[in-house]
Formats: structure tokens, C-alpha cells, sequence
């Protein structure tokens, strides 16, 4: 049995339902998150753009990059790095873990 302080740091965002390179958007506590699915490997971050807040979660996503669907700004989806203008500030990451069929995210 996990302990207490276990238990409240991850966050259940639902069913591990998204197959290899698919994302969605999930939301978690008032956070909106972008969730990906990364050839097995699970990725949160912000779903919002770091240039003017766009919902990076319907932009396009390609290998490990998502591309904002406002002006074309790029991020790197495990690091949240920004790779292009107008984008110059990271989003956040957060950790995922996949546990008995269900995804966990930390949002401390
Ligand atoms: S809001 Fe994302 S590139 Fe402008």
C-alpha cells in the first residue's frame, strides 16, 4: 500500500488509452495539460503556448514536436523547450507515470 504522501503527489488523468504517437488535451486540477504518447513513452506538459497562449494541444504533432496552431511555434514535447520564434520561453513539463492501466501525472 503507497503512503499518504505517495498518493496525493500524482494526479489520475484517466485511461492510458493513447496509442504510440497520438496526444490529447486533459485537464488536471486548473491546469490544462497537453498529454502525449510517445512510442510508449508518456509526456505532459502545459497546453498553453508560452508566445500568447495558444492551445498547444491542437496544433500538429510530428517525432517530438508540437507546433502551435496560432503562429507556428514549436516546442520539444519531453523537454518543453521552445525551438522557434515566436515562441522563446519553455512550457512546462511535468512527470507521467503509467500505473495499472492508468496515466499519473506530479504537478509539484
Ligand atoms: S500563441 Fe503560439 S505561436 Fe503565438
Amino acid at each position: 500500500m503507497a503512503d499518504a504522501n505517495e498518493t496525493e503527489k500524482w494526479t489520475d488523468l484517466g485511461p492510458a488509452d493513447l496509442l504510440p504517437g497520438e496526444h490529447k488535451s486533459v485537464e488536471a486540477g486548473w491546469r490544462n495539460l497537453a498529454l502525449f504518447n510517445l512510442n510508449g513513452t508518456w509526456h505532459a506538459i502545459e497546453d498553453v503556448c508560452t508566445h500568447d497562449g495558444g492551445e498547444l494541444s491542437t496544433g500538429s504533432f510530428e517525432g517530438t514536436t508540437i507546433t502551435c496552431p496560432r503562429h507556428g511555434a514549436q516546442f520539444d514535447v519531453p523537454t518543453g523547450k521552445a525551438l522557434c520564434f515566436p515562441a522563446v520561453t519553455p512550457t512546462a513539463v511535468f512527470p507521467v507515470r503509467v500505473e495499472n492501466g492508468r496515466v499519473l501525472v506530479s504537478l509539484d
